[in-house]
């Protein structure tokens, strides 16, 4: 009944795989869906594939509890579910304008074809708005019209390195429904998140609102994100021609509680499988309804972001004293260490990956550079062939007359510069995340540059 329904996660990719284990966790009957038979297989093993803290246990625990299980059936997913949420990936089209709704409309098209029940199908996936009103005529063609199945939409905002808690204690939930029926169920469907917060007395804002609403909602988050990103990193450029320190800064605008001091963290700039990608999806909607000018700012935010890769190569090259060549600064031959390859720390991802990007930008500016990475060199040697991958932090350095800090991981950060200083060939760093406890450096002999503040 309504009071405890069985959900469905369609799609078992980061979204959807993190749901499916939290919502089990959290007292439900759930049943993930993905048609790609490997992670089914993994997953129905015990094995997340992919690097989330805390997720395996849970995993584990749900599916040995009989309370989770997991189908590369349609049909199976369709009889288990009374209420069913896409999870799909919405990647970046190939020609780089929008969201590619293909995997939305397979999974929703048979999902539809093959209820035999009354259901609630719940959008979750961040996609373009108008996604959902298009949804919905989706399961109108594909669905038994007797049926009467609803379509609702809820966005998530989970982070890499927190998607569990960001899934079972979230800082609000928002529900767009078109009915009583929709919206009590949709309720129910959320209860274990509602009592939860009650037994650790915390409340969870819910926001009712339409389609478009809840669809925007996602993408203006993203938006804001990066913006405060860009913002910071803007200010770091103009601290860079002033001789001012952006860190100061930055702790300083923070301390005012109206601009607060999170998400203010100057460096290389943000990546991964969100911001870049919402960022570009919410502009190239925002130009087919006719709001182009509106989010034309998100362009610079853009712009800066990739400014500050090649302040690293242009920091590189000053330091190793080269000279810049018509493609920008000659480092050929250079022994370049950098440090950091995933887009930040405490994951595995290197999808858009700042520091990755800047190793490739180095090596094509002919250095020679060994990477290393906690988590993420399995990842970035597919999508970054033509370095050398160090097997550590203690081999990448060996040799080299640069150390490049390109993501803040722990090991990074602690790393002790003496240690450090005894096997590079010359003591040179940059600081790409201004994570570094500068005096540290420099008592250690280092010659050390970072990213908005000035050269001491
Ligand atoms: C983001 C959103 O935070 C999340 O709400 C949404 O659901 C998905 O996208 P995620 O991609 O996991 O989550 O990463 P996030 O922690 O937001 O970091 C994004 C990037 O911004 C990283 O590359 C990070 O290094 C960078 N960043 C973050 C900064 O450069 N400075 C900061 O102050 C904060």
């Amino acid at each position: 009944g309504a009071s405890r329904p069985r959900l469905t996660f369609l799609g078992t990719g980061y979204l959807g795989a993190t749901y499916a284990i939290c919502y089990a966790e959290l007292g439900y009957e759930v049943l993930g869906f993905d048609p790609d038979v490997d992670k089914i297989e993994k997953l129905s093993g015990g094995e997340v594939p992919f690097h989330e803290p805390g997720l395996d246990e849970l995993l584990r625990k749900n599916v040995a509890s009989g309370r989770l299980r997991f189908s590369t059936s349609y049909q199976e997913t369709a009889d288990f579910g009374d209420v069913h949420f896409i999870c799909v990936g919405t990647p970046q089209r190939a020609n780089g304008l929008g969201a590619e709704l293909g995997y939305v409309e397979t999974c929703v098209t048979n999902l539809a074809q093959h209820l035999t029940r009354k259901a609630l199908i719940v959008g979750k996936s961040t996609v373009p708005v108008g996604t959902a009103e298009w949804v919905e005529q989706l399961v109108g063609k594909n669905a038994k019209p007797e049926l009467g199945i609803e379509v609702a939409w809820s966005p998530e905002f989970l982070q890499e390195g927190f998607a569990v808690d960001d899934v079972m204690r979230p800082n609000r939930i928002v529900v767009a429904t078109k009915t009583d029926w929709a919206n009590s169920l949709l309720h129910a469907a959320h209860k274990g998140v509602f009592d939860l917060a009650a037994v650790e007395d915390r409340e969870v804002p819910v926001v009712n609102t339409d389609f478009a609403t809840a669809e925007l909602v996602k993408h203006a988050a993203n938006a804001f994100l990066a913006t405060k990103i860009s913002f910071v990193n803007a200010m770091a450029e103009v601290c860079e021609a002033a001789g001012g320190d952006v860190t100061a800064l930055s702790r300083a605008l923070g301390h005012d509680p109206r601009i607060g001091n999170r998400f203010l963290q100057a460096g290389l700039g943000f990546g991964g499988a969100c911001l870049p990608k919402d960022i570009r999806a919410f502009q190239a909607r925002a130009q087919e309804i006719g709001a182009g000018e509106a989010l034309r700012f998100l362009h610079e935010v853009e712009l800066i972001n990739l400014r500050r890769r090649q302040r690293v190569l242009n920091l590189a090259a000053d330091l190793l004293s080269r000279r810049y060549g018509p493609a920008g600064p000659d480092l050929s031959g250079a022994r370049v260490a950098v440090l950091g390859a995933t887009f930040k720390p405490n994951t595995d991802d290197v999808r858009d990956a700042p520091a990755l990007a800047v190793a490739g930008m180095l090596a094509r500016a002919g250095a020679d550079v060994h990477v290393y990475d906690p988590q993420g060199i399995e990842n970035a040697k597919r999508a970054l062939p033509d370095v050398t991958y160090a097997k550590s932090m203690v081999d990448a350095v060996t040799d080299a007359e640069l150390v490049c800090v390109l993501t803040e991981w722990a090991e990074f950060r602690n790393a002790d510069p003496v240690v450090l200083g005894d096997v590079v060939a010359a003591k040179n760093v940059i600081d790409g995340r201004n994570c570094l406890d500068v005096p540290t450096w420099k008592s250690a002999g280092w010659t050390i540059r970072a990213l908005g503040r000035p050269t001491v």
